[in-house]
């Protein structure tokens, strides 16, 4: 088969390296890539946001199958583009894709099915949005209904930051139209995990969860960022754990959406917050995440591509996929100055050498080639991953390669899986 996959951060790169590797694939295109994925795909230079230009892409391949990475295409509707082009893709379609696109109406589905979750209000109107905050107190979260790169979460530690940021939302100047609804939501207390379920509109299998590091710095401090850090397996999220997310959250979830005509076909990252009492859901997004998918390549013994193919065609049901016991673990390396603004084009050295550490993977998330160069052309640029029996011996070798690539335009986090470390099960 001939495949596309649309996207160019570590996610992709990580997707191109497990789908590269499956004996259907005969030969793999990315749009538009980067250095990295470029060992492993034909990289083409089509924005991952031009739906049109992705789907000409794909008839003039003669692609087979095509592969959605990222959230805001989805949310757009280039899967419902491809399918009327009469290509088959790996990806909801935008009604399906509103589970990311709109926090409303994913509370509105957890409402009616009972799922776990946060109590909370949407609003449009700041005068009634101000009198609920203040009805509530604080710590309070106030979160921009659509999508907003990541960052339209504000976890508001007193009354006057809650209206200050519903007040920034509702004017519009924050997210724009992202941000013209909110929903005020209850702060939840407990370990956040990320579990993947793949989903053909009907069947449900399962994969397995991770935990993410969202905040910049090491001890969780500084900014929120698109992640800095994942190891999956994780022990907060057990198999007991999965299985209520299962039956609790996914399950319910992919019933409702199939009978309101909106089958959910594709990946469903489910976050949640866990506490004594289970699992809550925090937010749903609608594709891999991103960096868990690069310990979930690491860690799937099974070929990826069929159940991406059965996403698309039914059948999810038959189908199985075998985990390595093993920890995978990922440190990204950033430019200084992520999540805010940073240079482009600083050259990273020492790649090579990183790499032939033992169990260690290097996905590329923002980077480019000069030459023979590497240069750094994003915020999150590397994606060290290793794999090991335990979750020190996977962060020492991980550690290991980030210590040898030559770098000084950059920074990562040192204490990756900080919750797991010496941690008894
Ligand atoms: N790891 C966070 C995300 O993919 O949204």
């Amino acid at each position: 088969m001939r495949i596309l996959v649309v996207g160019g951060g570590g996610r992709e790169h990580a997707l191109c390296w497990a789908i590269s590797a499956s004996p259907l694939c005969t030969k793999l295109f990315c749009a538009p890539g980067n250095a990295g994925i470029a060992q492993v795909a034909e990289c083409i230079d089509v924005g991952a946001e031009d739906i049109p230009g992705q789907v000409a892409l794909a008839q003039r391949l003669n692609i087979d199958f095509v592969v959605i990475g990222p959230d805001a295409p989805l949310v757009a509707g280039m899967a419902d583009g491809f399918a009327a082009a009469g290509l088959k893709v790996f990806g909801p379609s935008k009604a399906a894709a509103r589970l990311e696109g709109s926090k409303s109406f994913t509370k509105a589905i957890c409402k009616e099915n009972n799922i776990p979750t946060s109590a909370s209000e949407n609003f449009t109107d700041v005068a009634k949005a101000e009198a609920y905050i203040r009805s509530q107190g604080a710590p309070i979260v106030v979160k921009a209904d659509g999508l907003a790169a990541g960052k339209g979460v504000i976890v508001a530690e007193t009354v006057d930051q809650a209206i200050e940021a519903v007040r920034d939302m509702l004017s519009g100047n924050r997210f724009g139209a992202a941000g013209a609804s909110v929903v005020i939501e209850e702060f939840m207390q407990g370990e956040e995990a990320s579990f993947f379920a793949l989903c053909d509109g009907k069947h449900v299998l399962p994969m397995v969860g991770a935990q993410d590091h969202k905040r910049a710095f090491d001890g969780d401090k500084g900014p929120n960022t698109g992640g800095m850090g994942a190891y999956s397996p994780t022990p907060i999220f057990d198999a007991a754990m999965q299985k209520r997310t299962m039956d609790e959250i996914v399950l319910p979830t992919v019933r409702a959406m199939a009978k309101a005509g909106t089958p959910f076909k594709g990946v469903l990252y489910v976050g949640v917050m866990i506490d004594s009492k289970g699992p809550r859901l925090v937010e749903f997004n609608c594709r891999f995440g991103d960096p868990e998918t690069q310990v979930l390549v690491m860690r799937l013994k099974s070929d990826l591509l069929p159940a991406l193919i059965a996403c698309a065609d039914g059948g999810l049901n038959h189908l199985d996929l075998r985990w390595s016991e093993q920890v995978a673990l990922t440190v990204i390396l950033a430019t200084k100055g992520y999540p805010d603004s940073y240079p482009r084009g600083s050259e990273i050295r020492g790649l090579d050498k990183a790499a032939k550490v033992e169990g260690v993977e290097i996905f590329h998330a923002g980077t480019k080639a000069d030459g023979s160069r590497i240069l750094a052309n994003g915020g999150r640029v590397l994606n060290v991953t290793a794999m090991a029996p335990t979750v020190e011996e996977a962060r020492a070798q991980a550690y290991k390669a980030v210590d040898l690539i030559d770098w000084p335009e950059g920074f990562c986090r040192r204490d990756i899986a900080w919750r797991a470390v010496g941690r008894k099960p």
